[in-house]
């Protein structure tokens, strides 16, 4: 059964490791991983989650946008494991847009990431897939990259202006709407 994790909060030293390869996708303990990131990512109303944030050092994330609480023009997407990820190309061209994270909570960032992106990884099966996004496909891909690099959003903000808690950022989506 899979089983709800504790996310590592900014501070624990594990968010800034460079994570490891996975050499096998078929060990049952990543599979096992994938399904308790799956469940912990839904509880907490993630666009997202990388290893990493559950205290594994390992490549690995997941990609899962729908639209919530927290993302309300979020596009929905089957959720995906991606093991291994590697970003292949990129437009030259950059967009800002607003991000949080479920490492820390409470905040939103005005985020510049590639407008494009063209990348590789493993399937939970293990099996090569190549696939290009754009938007906020390539947001969130880029935004759990960062995390298996030991980077976060904060560390992407042009100005620290550009901040702003989470509450006033929904009020503002909310009122834009
Ligand atoms: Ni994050």
């Amino acid at each position: 059964m899979p089983i709800l994790r504790q996310i590592a909060q900014l501070g624990q030293p594990v968010l800034r490791n460079v994570a490891e390869k996975i050499a096998r996708p078929d060990d049952p303990a990543v599979q096992s991983l994938i399904d308790d990131m799956l469940v912990t990512v839904a509880d907490a109303n993630g666009v997202g989650i990388a290893a990493p944030q559950l205290f594994e050092s390992l490549s690995l994330f997941i990609v899962a946008p729908y639209p919530n609480s927290r993302y309300p023009h979020a596009p929905a997407m089957e959720p995906a494991a991606m093991i291994n990820p590697e970003i292949l190309w990129v437009s030259d061209e950059m967009e800002k847009g607003w991000e949080g994270c479920l490492s820390i909570p409470g905040l939103r960032g005005l985020v510049p990431r590639h407008k494009r992106i063209a990348v590789r990884y493993l399937d939970r099966k293990g099996e090569l897939r190549e696939a290009e996004y754009e938007g906020f496909l390539a947001r969130v891909f880029q935004h759990e990259f960062d995390h298996v690099q030991g980077v976060v959003f904060i560390d992407r903000l042009e100005n620290t202006r550009e901040l702003m808690t989470e509450k006033e950022y929904l009020r503002s989506v909310q009122s834009h709407a």
